[in-house]
């Protein structure tokens, strides 16, 4: 019989397991109700997991997928392991899916705490099937229409002008290293669950077929659906704790109001496939003409599986 505690957060989105020592030799039926936590509720906590080192933690997420490296900023291990650091000026204080300037972005990111501030730092996550489900039906209808332009080249400085300038155009340069241009559904049918999902967040450019204006205008009226209350939870950190969120059906938003106390996590994400849009039209990469291979690894996005 299961010891795992399942403990829901909100009634949309969120849930802490309990019961649970994250390890990569955890038995499959355990993994099993992991991956089904994470799709029911689209992102789960768990505390206490201190034992996690990098090693350990990349083995863990390997139980989800292929883990793969960010297309253009090195790991913190010369592996899988992504650092999100308060120090290197650009902070995630916007939300945002991850990787969705490629066309394969991850499935899912595993976040584990290393240093967190004696208060702020929070993160957020929406969800973005019940965004699209609670949408009236007119603005279905539209957004199931719509195809938009994602990128990883946008203004950092308008995003937090008082970062210090020196870090933050050394953090850009290595973040825009190769610009990619991605053409995604606004609806992403989700590969495992069926459901319907906004793909939005603050790497899309514009509306396929649209001005600038009324691109912008759109983007911000499913945005704010995307964002409403209901739709998300909000996790208060302590060291050792890890998240994993489906980012498939998710967005997320690093709340910066720690000051300058420091704050470090690891993030591993596991392999994605190509989203396709309700009338089945696959997502695709406009530039560069392929993701260039990391440092070490396989991309982010670099798959080309359709499902
Ligand atoms: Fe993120």
């Amino acid at each position: 019989m299961s010891t795992t505690s399942i403990t829901r957060l909100g009634g949309r989105i969120g849930a802490e397991l309990g019961g649970i020592r994250l390890a990569d030799d955890l038995p499959a039926g355990t993994v099993a109700e992991i991956r089904g936590a994470l799709l029911a509720h689209k992102v789960v906590f768990f505390r206490g997991q201190d034992h996690l080192d990098e090693a350990g933690h990349e083995a863990f997420a390997r139980l989800l997928g292929a883990p793969v490296a960010h297309p253009t900023v090195p790991s913190a291990d010369g592996r899988y392991a992504l650092g999100i650091d308060s120090h290197h000026g650009a902070r995630a204080n916007q939300w945002h899916t991850d990787v969705t300037f490629v066309p394969a972005y991850p499935a899912f990111s595993v976040l584990r705490a290393v240093t967190i501030p004696p208060y702020g730092g929070n993160t957020l996550w929406a969800n973005t099937a019940t965004a699209y489900a609670h949408l009236p039906e007119p603005l279905r209808v539209l957004a199931d229409s719509l195809r938009a332009v994602h990128t990883n080249e946008y203004d950092y400085a308008a995003l937090k002008p008082d970062a210090l300038p020196e870090a933050l155009a050394q953090y850009r340069e290595v973040f825009t290293s190769t610009k990619f241009l991605t053409e995604h559904p606004v609806v992403r049918v989700h590969p495992e669950t069926g459901e319907r999902t906004l793909l939005l967040g603050n790497f899309v450019q514009r509306i396929k077929g649209l001005t600038g204006q009324d691109s912008r205008a759109l983007i911000d009226l499913f945005q704010s659906h995307v964002e409403r209350p209901e739709n998300t939870v909000r996790w208060q950190w302590r060291a050792g704790d890890v998240a994993i969120w489906d980012n498939r059906a998710t967005q997320h938003y690093g709340v910066d109001d720690s000051d300058d106390h420091e704050r470090t996590l690891r993030r591993v994400t596991v392999d994605g496939d190509v989203p396709v849009g309700p009338d089945g039209v696959p997502s695709r990469l406009i530039s560069p003409e392929a993701v260039p291979e990391p440092a070490f690894g396989i991309p982010s996005g670099a798959s080309t599986v359709s499902v």
